[in-house]
């Protein structure tokens, strides 16, 4: 048998794109509240122009405000969950509910329960919380009185606030995760860590520092976790993008080294405890001078990650060559070449599932510490049918592919994996785009783009095939 005993099954969920509820109970606005005015891409309109008439005049239609109300359903959703047999399942504790202000002196005490009544929702059912303590959002206050992760000012403020939720759910809690796909910080700033550029000129240096900051937070929650509740383990997590040379032109292969090697360099030092070298001596040859405060290596080196975590839905495809480069991308989030040999989602995202067999080998190389797979999946239209089905078969084939792979990475190559989550296991508020039509669920939930809807759920096809392959452990796909 593949798959290990214990191997954790389940699905994720980010608390913005599902709660709703955004001012309820205390909660204060969040970074991501003030991001999607209407239906467009992330990338389009993350300038900072747009997000602070966003945060001063918000007009239209804002999904995350009230998203698929999780905060009020989450006890029909899990029941589902814990019908499909959920071992684990990952979501995220908006820091907002907790510290709405960020800066608050005290915690928000109707935030903080609602997290108990969720955890104990789950372990009712034996199904373990895997939490992620900081998935793309924060209080706005952050952003506006701090510029986010920019200023070491948040170091102390994220401190306080996992202390807080460490001492209230050890015992509950056992699998913690940091910051959700560090690396994103470069491609999407105001997303990844709550930062407005204005001067195009300073973005490498803002972004370096406020990883840095993250980091160096990251590593004070993971020694805070072992002080206050021992028994948890707690992990990074990266956005995995293994990259394939256009050709053997020895430049694409450079090419791609240096693409992995950047996407990885936060992983590296959460991980390993210490810069890259060929990093340090960019920051000298860029003339990047970052704030790093005395203790800051010690710190670093003395709190790795128990394991690494990391979310997978495609690669993507390098070159140097102008004749290539030339040869626009497909609609991944972050653009590429488009891979001739593979097909694409709804939304162009590139299917590859030997690709997860690659991510894990590299990882699991690269680190040799144990992986979770807890982003995984393939967003897509799904319509119902006359009879109010939904047979999304391509969503079973697309996963049966990726689960075959994490087999054959375990059986053959011997990765230690702990665990699968995929990705939106309920119709969730797509992070890019904003929409609710770019489905990943096993759960079909009724809404629609502008927000109509009555949010009956439904199960999908999926269901009960993930059902029989978690019953099964795996063995039957
Ligand atoms: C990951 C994020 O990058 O991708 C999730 O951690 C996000 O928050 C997921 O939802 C899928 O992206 P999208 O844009 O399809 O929602």
């Amino acid at each position: 048998m593949a798959f290990p005993k214990n191997f954790l099954w389940g699905g994720a969920i980010a608390a913005h794109q599902a709660e709703g509820a955004y001012r309820e109970d205390g909660k204060g606005v969040s970074t991501c509240d003030v991001i999607h005015g209407g239906k467009r891409r992330i990338a389009e309109i993350l300038d900072a122009k747009t997000i602070r008439e966003n945060i001063e005049n918000p007009r239209g239609y804002f999904p995350e405000h009230t998203a698929v109300d999780f905060y009020h359903h989450y006890k029909e959703d899990i029941a589902l969950f814990a019908e499909m047999g959920f071992k684990t399942f990952r979501t995220s504790i908006a820091w907002a509910r907790i510290f709405p202000n960020g800066d608050d002196a005290a915690p928000n005490e109707a935030g903080l329960a609602f997290y108990d009544a969720l955890f104990n929702e789950c372990l009712k059912y034996g199904i373990e919380p895997l939490v992620t303590l900081s998935h793309w959002e924060m209080s706005i206050n952050l952003t506006k009185k701090y510029n986010g992760w920019d200023s070491r000012d948040l170091i102390p403020l994220f401190e306080r606030y996992v202390k807080t939720v460490f001492a209230r759910y050890k015992g509950k809690v056992k699998y913690w995760l940091t910051f959700n796909e560090i690396n994103m910080t470069f491609h999407l700033p105001f997303l990844g860590a709550g930062i407005l550029v204005d001067d195009p000129a300073k973005k490498e240096t803002i972004c370096y520092q406020s990883c840095h900051n993250q980091m160096v937070a990251s590593a004070l929650a993971v020694k805070a976790c072992r002080e206050i509740a021992p028994d948890a383990k707690i992990g990074s997590m990266v956005a995995s993008m293994i990259a394939y040379p256009y050709s053997c032109r020895p430049e694409d292969t450079w090419e791609k080294i240096e693409m992995e090697r950047k996407n990885y360099c936060l992983t590296d030092v959460q991980a390993l405890g210490y810069y890259p070298a060929w990093l340090k001596n960019y920051f000298v040859q860029k003339n990047i001078k970052l704030n790093i405060g005395p203790d800051d290596e010690k710190i670093l080196r003395e709190n790795t990650v128990d394991f690494v975590s990391f979310s997978y839905y495609s690669t993507s495809v390098v070159s140097t060559d102008p004749a290539v480069t030339s040869i626009k991308g497909t609609g991944n989030l972050l653009g590429g070449m488009k891979n001739p040999y593979l097909k694409s989602s709804d939304w162009g995202w590139q299917i590859d599932p030997i690709g997860l067999r690659v991510a894990l080998n590299f990882l699991y190389d690269r680190y040799r510490k144990p992986l979770f797979i807890v982003e995984n999946g393939l967003g897509a239209k799904d319509t119902p049918a006359p009879d109010g089905s939904i047979n999304d078969d391509y969503r079973i084939d697309y996963l049966r592919e990726h689960i075959k792979a994490m087999k054959t990475a375990i059986e053959v190559d011997g990765v230690e994996l702990w665990g699968y989550t995929t990705w939106g296991c309920i119709d969730i508020i797509s992070a890019s785009t904003g929409e609710m039509s770019k489905r990943y669920g096993f759960i079909y939930v009724d809404k629609d783009d502008d927000g109509n809807g009555t949010l009956e759920r439904s199960r999908k096809k999926s269901f009960s095939w993930y059902r029989g392959v978690i019953a099964s452990n795996g063995e039957k796909l």
